[in-house]
């Protein structure tokens, strides 16, 4: 394959350092809104890149679930190789791309499990089969023989929990805040000399902005 002669060019907005706002989380919440306003397909889905000791990156989708005052929140199997991952090394980024907006988000910081009941409501909150499927998928990223032990172990389940029972919240499934220590918003522009504003806490946690080259 070959997509050497494949060229866009970013028209669609501009990003000026010295008119963004004096919070990232303000701009966020805008460049969100109008993600979630121009219907982009799961705005809310990010690329999370984790190290191991192994010094070997993995990067996979997970669901943004809530933005805190701090950092950003998803949801995981603790036991998973992200899991096993973050045990070693503390340190996350996070990458959004909204295509119809020609935009990413990249968010980088400490990550660390939030408290356990917080993860236990927000699991008592998912739809029963998907609470099942948390059980299912355990330990995540372990290898599995065929389809049929996933099945097998999901018909089970449903038997001992019926639909109007509790599902309990395993301990090995929670969220992850990933506190954000930098930030950076990146607009396509045409000829490729993109807008890319970079927010990043200093001594006094007062955010500071920079504009990068593209
Ligand atoms: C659109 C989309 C959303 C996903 N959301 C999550 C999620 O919120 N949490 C999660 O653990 N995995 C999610 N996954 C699956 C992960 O990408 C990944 O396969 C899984 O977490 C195992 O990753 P690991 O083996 O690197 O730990 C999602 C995948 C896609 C494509």
């Amino acid at each position: 394959m070959d997509f050497t002669d494949q060229r866009l060019s970013y028209e669609q907005g501009q990003l000026d350092q010295r008119s963004v706002p004096d919070s990232p989380f303000t701009l966020f919440k805008t460049w969100m809104d109008e993600a979630l306003s121009k219907k982009v397909k799961e705005p809310y889905a990010m690329s999370l890149a984790t190290c191991g000791a192994d010094n070997k990156p993995s990067v996979r989708i997970v669901l943004l679930r809530e933005v805190t005052e701090t950092g950003i929140i998803f949801y995981t199997n603790y036991d998973s190789a992200k899991g096993q991952d973050i045990e070693e090394n503390p340190n996350a980024e996070a990458l959004f791309f909204w295509n119809e907006l020609e935009r990413q988000v990249r968010i980088s910081g400490h990550i660390a499990k939030i408290d356990a009941d917080k993860s236990a409501d927000y699991f008592q909150k998912r739809p029963h089969d998907s609470q099942l499927g948390a059980w299912v998928s355990q330990p995540q990223s372990g290898e599995v023989a065929n389809r049929e032990v996933m099945e097998d172990k999901f018909a089970q389940l449903k038997v001992d929990y019926p639909e109007d029972t509790t599902v309990p919240t395993p301990e090995f499934w929670g969220g992850y805040e990933i506190t954000i220590e930098t930030i950076e918003f990146w607009q396509g522009r045409a000829n490729r000399v993109h807008d890319r504003v970079v927010y990043s806490q200093d001594d006094h946690e007062q955010w500071t902005t920079k504009r990068l080259l593209p």
